[in-house]
């Protein structure tokens, strides 16, 4: 569905947001629907669809829910996410397994309810959101940047697996994002943080959403093949 002059870049398009019921996931879907798509939202909460992407049952539900009211799910965008902050050598375990299960076991699971389709209809396109940290690692943060570098990595993996079926799966890993999801983190840290930034600022959601859009689209989406598009400030420059 190639773009035509003056109509909206995801015209005819529908897409899956999980994690969509706040800041950068918040941010793609309403970036979607300007662009002309029809969009379904899932998250755990502040969404019409429940989903717990840690819950297979969950997931399979909500992916029925959406291609129902959607009629087949082109793009699925991963945003759902959570991160806290805990030294590796004082970790407890249900700390990394909680976070391992939400960043990236969440992605694996609603890739593998929603690919499917994909391949069988010869389209499709899939967003995970990674993070810098996945790159360039974090202190006290071994949990998520394990998460999020395993969301790279299967991102290439699925790449490979179904770029022959006409689906293209990539990832963003942003900088950090002004969102609820670093709200707790203190003022100290974020202003040390914002020196560091070669663009001297953290970035808004809406700032991201555009990456989004672009990989959603045609022409501009269809040549990135299992890339990590780096949004970040300038923090990581792989
Ligand atoms: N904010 C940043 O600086 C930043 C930077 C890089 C990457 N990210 C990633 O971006 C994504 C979105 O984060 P955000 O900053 O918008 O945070 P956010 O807290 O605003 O949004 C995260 C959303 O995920 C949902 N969620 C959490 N656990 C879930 C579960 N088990 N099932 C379903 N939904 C669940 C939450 O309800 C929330 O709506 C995350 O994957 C995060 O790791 C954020």
């Amino acid at each position: 569905m190639a773009e035509l002059p003056g109509e909206p870049v995801l015209h005819g398009r529908t897409a899956l947001v999980v994690g969509g019921g706040s800041g950068i996931g918040r941010a793609i879907a309403q970036a979607f629907t300007a662009a002309g798509a029809d969009v379904v939202v899932a998250d755990r909460k502040n969404a019409k669809v429940y989903i717990d992407v840690t819950d297979e049952d969950a997931v399979r539900a909500a992916v029925a829910e959406a291609s129902s009211v959607l009629g087949r799910i082109d793009v699925l965008v991963n945003s759902a996410g959570i991160l806290t902050e805990s030294r590796l050598t004082e970790m407890d375990l249900a700390t990394w397994t909680e976070t391992i299960a939400v960043d990236l076991t969440g992605v694996f699971l609603c890739c593998r309810h929603v690919v499917p389709g994909m391949v069988e209809r010869g389209f499709g396109r899939v967003i995970n959101i990674a993070s810098q940290l996945g790159i360039k690692g974090g202190r006290d943060l071994a949990h998520y940047s394990a998460a999020k570098a395993g969301v790279i990595g299967l991102t290439k993996s699925l790449a490979l697996e179904v770029a022959e079926h006409g689906v293209l799966v990539n990832a963003i890993a942003p900088g950090p994002i002004e969102t609820p999801m670093v709200e707790g983190i203190t003022e100290e840290w974020k202003a040390a943080k914002r020196r560091e930034l070669p663009l001297g600022r953290f970035g808004r959601p809406e700032e991201v959403a555009p990456t989004a859009v672009l990989l959603a689209s045609d022409p501009g989406g269809n040549l990135f093949v299992g890339q990590t598009l780096g949004p970040n400030s300038g923090d990581v420059m792989p």
